[in-house]
């Protein structure tokens, strides 16, 4: 480590005095937490504030803003510590050439917590951001609204919220936790498009457990309640749970690579050389799907299939794992794939796959990302638990986002579409541009076993042998209405394809719809269902 520059006999009233005094200030703007803070951070396996900046953007890249603003509260005895700084790092810089404005909240500087300068400083560089149109990455790890500096704190919070909805669908916004984020602070986070957590290094919760414990009596560690496995898998307010810092800031910096800087750009396209035939990795799409309809098998073989690479970022990947999203490239541009998964509630709609999938279609329509639909989809899973916590106005997020999505739209239905959910899963009449189906396909209202039972109840019940009348009857049934073809026939899907024809046809359309154009009627903002 180097030793401390001495800054002795500086005399300011030279040029060479001040210049020598403002590296003075610069060291002391870089190292404003006390070395027993940063010791103390470092113990707990975190990164300060300005490692984790350094670590994100290209490298040489970063152009602080503010280093020398400080608080002007005297509030308990504030006035006797006045870092340069204030407790947060803001700037921009760019990540693989690309610009990019930052934030990282300094824990060894007041436990990171939000006075009305750090505020400010938050606030300016998200009007940057806005201002120049490239994306905002905050970084956050603090202990909340500054106590000492009261209400100014939580004005300044709602600077930030109004920014954060300003900005929503403009510029593409990440959130990092990487340490507490809690009460009021944590609604910053959940109003941008990403949530990334470090297992057991941050936590989210509006209260701790506690004022839990006093006020419901029951009992929660920090990480049941809020930890990094809990809001990927249970609440759902996380996107990414990284096993560390270092591989939380390389999702941000992968999810950035397929994001626009803002909604008027159309985005990051890298060179690939086109393969327009099928190949042998294409051909093993033909033996995927079983030739039993109730035995599961594995989308992610299909998305893999078809994008460049077969590279998939998944995202939101542990919660409601029966519908997969994320990003891939397809002719080196960025494209979103939503995917019933038949291995996880053989691929039925619930409430968190609706509205972990509406969300991410809405994500890609705001920022000119085509979305990629593969459907098998046996219907929405039954239960009073999904309808009286609302299925049927939650699941509507889904049906609303497809509806007004205007970027293209392709949908390949491998297997089920039944009922409501083929209408649902990116369905032609919804406004999807190019629908294509599998041979294997079953667009139906639902399927044989259900069905037979509706249709032939007296049948069956006056059957002598009931098993092979259902038998007959399920033969009928799938022969004449489980196909892709009647679908065909109206035009409802645009083509019936091999499966191993799906990456090369999936890339011509999504090459035709490259200057798709659409707008909706003009409103003040539609009304989502919420
Ligand atoms: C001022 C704070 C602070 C805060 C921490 N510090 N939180 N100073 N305001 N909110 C200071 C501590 O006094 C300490 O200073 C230093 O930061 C490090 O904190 P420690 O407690 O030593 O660290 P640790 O043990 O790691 O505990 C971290 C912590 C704890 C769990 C975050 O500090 C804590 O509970 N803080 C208070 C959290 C809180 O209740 N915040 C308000 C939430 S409500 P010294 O000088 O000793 O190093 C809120 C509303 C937002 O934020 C509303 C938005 C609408």
């Amino acid at each position: 480590m180097s030793a401390e520059p001495v800054f002795k006999d500086v005399d300011i009233h030279t040029t060479a005095g001040k210049i020598a005094d403002l590296e003075r200030r610069m060291y002391e703007a870089a190292h404003a937490g006390s070395a027993r803070a940063v010791e103390r951070q470092h113990a707990k396996g975190k990164m300060t504030a300005r490692e984790r900046v350094m670590a994100f953007l290209d490298e040489g890249s970063f152009v602080e803003f503010d280093e020398f603003a400080r608080h002007r509260s005297s509030a308990f005895g504030l006035d006797r510590e006045r870092p340069y700084g204030d407790g947060v790092v803001t700037g921009h810089g760019t990540v693989d050439g690309r610009p990019v404005a930052v934030f990282s909240q300094d824990f060894t500087v007041f436990g990171g917590s939000l006075g009305e300068v750090f505020g400010e400083k938050i606030v300016k560089v998200m009007d940057h951001a806005l201002k120049t149109g490239c994306p905002v990455v905050g970084i956050n790890d603090s202990g909340g609204a500054r106590i000492q500096e009261g209400v100014v704190s939580l004005g300044l919070y709602a600077e930030i919220f109004k920014r954060n909805v300003h900005a929503s669908g403009v510029i593409p916004q990440i959130s990092l936790i990487t340490g507490p984020c809690a009460g009021g602070a944590v609604y910053s986070p959940a109003l941008t498009d990403f949530v990334l957590m470090v297992r057991e290094k941050s936590h989210m919760f509006i209260t701790g457990p506690d004022v839990i414990k006093t006020v419901t009596g029951e009992e929660v560690t920090f990480e049941e309640l809020g930890g990094a496995h809990t809001h990927n898998s249970r609440s759902g307010v996380a996107h990414f749970e990284a096993a560390d810092e270092e591989e939380c800031l390389e999702f941000a910096r992968a999810l950035l690579s397929y994001l626009p800087g803002n909604n008027l750009d159309e985005g990051p396209a890298y060179d690939v050389t086109p393969v327009l035939e099928v190949t042998g990795e294409d051909r093993e799409l033909d033996a995927l799907i079983p030739d039993s309809a109730n035995q599961p098998y594995d989308m992610q073989e299909v998305i893999a299939h078809v994008l460049d690479d077969g590279e998939f970022l998944e995202v939101h990947a542990q919660f409601a794992p029966n519908i997969v999203v994320g990003f891939g490239r397809v002719e080196g541009r960025s494209v979103g794939v939503v995917a019933n998964q038949p291995m996880s509630l053989a691929g039925t709609l619930d409430i968190g796959a609706s509205e972990k999938a509406a969300r991410f279609v809405r994500t890609c329509d705001a920022f000119n990302i085509p979305v990629l639909t593969f459907v098998d989809v046996p219907g929405f899973l039954p239960g009073t638990d999904q309808e009286w916590n609302g299925i049927i106005r939650r699941g509507a997020k889904l049906l609303y986002a497809y509806a007004e999505a205007t970027v293209p739209l392709v949908t390949v239905i491998t297997r089920k579409a039944y009922g409501g959910a083929y209408d649902v899963m990116g369905s032609k009449h919804l406004g999807a541009d190019i629908n294509l189906a599998w041979p294997t396909a079953q667009i139906a209202v639902m399927g044989a076993q259900g069905a037979v039972n509706i249709l032939y109840r007296r049948e069956l019940a006056a059957a002598e042998d009931p098993d092979a009348a259902r038998a007959r009857f399920t033969t009928e049934y799938e022969d004449t209405l489980a196909n892709p073809y009647l679908a065909a026939e109206r035009g409802y899907v645009d083509a019936v394809i091999r499966p191993s024809d799906t990456r090369v046809q999936v890339t011509r359309a999504l090459r035709a719809l490259r200057n798709k154009r659409a707008t909706l009627p003009p409103k003040k903002h539609g009304n989502i269902p919420l």
